[in-house]
């Protein structure tokens, strides 16, 4: 491209948040993942703010962009215990892979083609990641949708007598399954929750940007509500997990290969369709340094 050009492009550029108009969820347009200048970064930082779940589309970035693109969020977090005991790209060990593909018997990434069940990532660290970012290099022509839920909208709808009993109260964030089912190497089976390995954290969380509480529930696997005999931290936790994922706190992105999502953990659940096991979906993903929750 000629310099005159490469101005010319740049110049046409305007950022512009479009909300989805559900209760989150934004498309970011007029920036460039591959350069990224500080309107950009200001932009995305604002718009997953604001809206908590951000897609910028058709954009395909290298595995080095995609770091680039992460540390403008903050310094990178090593990701979760892979199925297969090791990092799945040896270059680039802070990257993720979420994918269902095989090679020779041996996984190439995370969750396979089957349901990710709504969670949080990584809460089973006592410094949960902040931000995750997720870049779609091959999707399947159907189904591996991806739902997000606002928790503030969670937490502000509870009633107020179940505030006041959980205020304060901490859940264990077992460490042992992954969202998709599958048991991260070097973990046993879990048969009580109580003794679930993972971190403590304040079922109600403040965002420490916004200063709004957000329900903040990890995944319901092997949850416990520390201190409650156990039939009544699983009835409350159902009645919870039921509650967080209502269908008005939730927008779902349907992905095309190059599509970018950056979503905040801190205040919004998550989960994936399953799809055609036959078809390929590959993902890179990022996630952000986190901190104690508070
Ligand atoms: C994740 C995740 C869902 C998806 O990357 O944390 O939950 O759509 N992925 O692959
Ligand atoms: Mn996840």
């Amino acid at each position: 491209m000629q310099v005159a050009q490469q101005v010319a492009r740049k110049t046409e550029l305007i950022p512009e948040i479009i909300p989805s108009g559900k209760s989150c969820g934004a498309e970011v347009t007029g920036i460039d993942l591959a350069a990224l200048d500080p309107a950009t970064v200001e932009t995305l930082q604002r718009a997953v703010l604001e809206h908590l779940v951000v897609v910028v589309r058709g954009q395909p970035i290298s595995d080095p962009q995609l770091i680039a693109l992460g540390k403008t969020f903050g310094e990178l977090e090593p990701p979760g215990m892979s199925i297969i005991g090791k990092p799945y790209l040896d270059e680039f060990p802070d990257i993720l892979v979420i994918s269902n593909v095989m090679e020779q018997g041996i996984p190439k990434g995370n969750l396979g083609s089957g349901e990710a069940i709504w969670h949080t990532d990584m809460s089973y660290r006592p410094k949960p990641c902040t931000i995750a970012i997720l870049h779609a290099l091959e999707v399947p022509p159907t189904g591996g949708n991806t739902y997000f839920a606002n928790q503030y909208m969670a937490y502000d709808t509870l009633s107020d007598e179940l505030k006041q009993k959980l205020d304060g109260l901490e859940v264990i964030h077992d460490e042992t399954y992954n969202s998709g089912g599958q048991l991260r190497k070097g973990f046993k089976e879990v048969t009580d929750p109580r003794e679930a390995p993972g971190a403590r954290h304040r079922i109600f969380r403040t965002h420490p940007l916004t200063g709004r509480k957000a329900l903040y529930l990890g995944r319901r696997r092997n949850a416990y509500i520390v201190g409650l005999p156990l039939e009544e931290s699983e009835r409350l936790l159902d009645q919870l997990w039921a509650h967080a994922s209502r269908p008005e706190f939730v927008w779902h992105n349907e992905w095309s290969a190059g599509d970018t999502l950056i979503w905040d953990n801190r205040c919004l659940i998550h989960r994936r369709d399953s799809f055609d096991a036959s078809q390929r979906r590959m993902m890179h993903r990022v996630q952000i340094r986190g901190e104690a929750t508070q």
